[in-house]
């Protein structure tokens, strides 16, 4: 297949995914498209990823060999699309603005491209079309499937659109570039009482505004200044009135991390302010809900990576670490993985509702990502 053979091929698709975008665990008409192409591409296999949405196939060699997975996330944003395109949303109110219609469709370019080729596969390449990466936790509930220990997939990759990266540009390093995700909720309670007469009741609000000043102490000094960690205070609410104190007061917020270590060091640390309130006579509840762990990109794979980009003539920069999340870490828990950007040029960042991948990216994605993983069932 020529590069504009392929090039028009991952248009085509590309231009139906991004004006059919679905929200997280909703991309039911995606995964039907995914699905039916898949069916028309020579020398792949659908198999059952026993979710609602979301697909799973495979290309299965003529030779045994390795189990190497690649994975694309299908979901898209609640935005009101604002880009002009002339293949712009027909969903009202949502929105490909993170890329995943391009991955979506790399991958389906991979597919074609590895398809053709399946007589000199040794080993077999797994297809994963994951839902909900931007809610809904759709990496945890792939995981729960049970599909990597089913199909014993043994490295699995990833990429990500990258808007202030030029086309031709991808960037990647080993370790972590994406932090873990964790959202945490405080409820301070005390007794409600006139605003006149504070004696009378127990006021949560000066307790949960101390709450929000020792949270910013742990960071600073409780965690090492070698370590990397966010906490950040969202949300607080409480009170109905000017003169009435009242009973509660509530705190939200998340935290990020890279390490494990750290990320279980502030979970006690925040445990233990909370125990610190109720040494006061406040009764305080702390909720702890864990999302995505850090992204860990495998050193071997990643230099891989590396070299076959270089290979396939992209310029390659260096991924430097972030405090978003990406729930491609759920499979790095189980495998080594590699994840990285692809350049895909516009004015605007993801989430943004002029956001815009240039297409001229999706051929050289879909080539490179085919020829990652072709090195990766050889290299063992
Ligand atoms: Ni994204």
């Amino acid at each position: 297949m020529t590069t504009e053979e392929l090039q028009t091929y991952l248009l085509e698709h590309f231009h139906w995914l991004h004006r059919h975008p679905e929200l997280a665990l909703k991309e039911y008409e995606t995964t039907d498209y995914v699905k039916n192409v898949l069916k028309q591409t020579e020398g792949v296999e659908l198999l059952d990823l026993g979710l609602e949405t979301g697909a799973l196939a495979k290309i299965e060699g003529k030779e045994p060999g390795p189990v190497v997975a690649v994975r694309a996330d299908i979901d898209a944003l609640p935005i009101m699309e604002e880009s002009g395109l002339p293949y712009c949303s027909e969903n009202e109110g949502c929105m490909h603005a993170c890329g995943h219609d391009f991955h979506t469709a790399a991958l389906l370019g991979v597919a074609k491209l590895l398809g053709e080729q399946k007589e000199q596969i040794k080993g077999t390449v797994i297809l994963l079309f994951q839902p909900a990466e931007e809610a809904e936790h759709g990496g945890e509930k792939v995981v729960d499937t049970g599909i990597f220990e089913k199909y014993k997939i043994e490295k699995v990759f990833g990429l990500h659109t990258r808007p202030n990266l030029p086309v031709g540009t991808i960037a990647i390093a080993p370790g972590p570039f994406a932090a873990a995700v964790d959202r945490f909720l405080y409820t301070v309670k005390g007794m409600g009482c006139h605003g006149s007469a504070p004696q009378t009741g127990l006021d949560p609000i000066p307790a949960a505004a101390r709450l929000v000043g020792s949270l910013q102490e742990i960071v600073s000094r409780r965690i090492s200044p070698l370590e990397t960690a966010v906490i950040s205070v969202t949300r607080f609410t409480s009170g109905t009135s000017w003169n009435i104190i009242p009973g509660e007061a509530e705190l939200e917020g998340t935290v990020r991390t890279f390490n494990p270590e750290v990320r279980a060091q502030i979970v006690k640390l925040m445990q233990a302010q909370a125990e610190g309130l109720e040494k006061e006579g406040y009764q305080v509840e702390f909720k702890w809900l864990p999302g995505c762990p850090a992204t860990n990109n495998d050193e071997q794979l990643s230099e891989l990576v590396r070299k076959e980009a270089v290979e396939e003539k992209f310029h390659v920069t260096l991924q430097h670490p972030e405090m978003g999340g990406e729930d491609f870490s759920c499979y790095q828990e189980l495998v080594p993985g590699a994840f990285f950007h692809v350049g895909t040029g516009g004015d605007y960042p993801a989430h943004n509702s002029k956001f815009t991948v240039d297409p001229a990216a999706l051929a050289g994605a879909s080539r490179l990502m085919s020829e990652i993983v072709k090195k990766a069932l050889t290299a063992s």
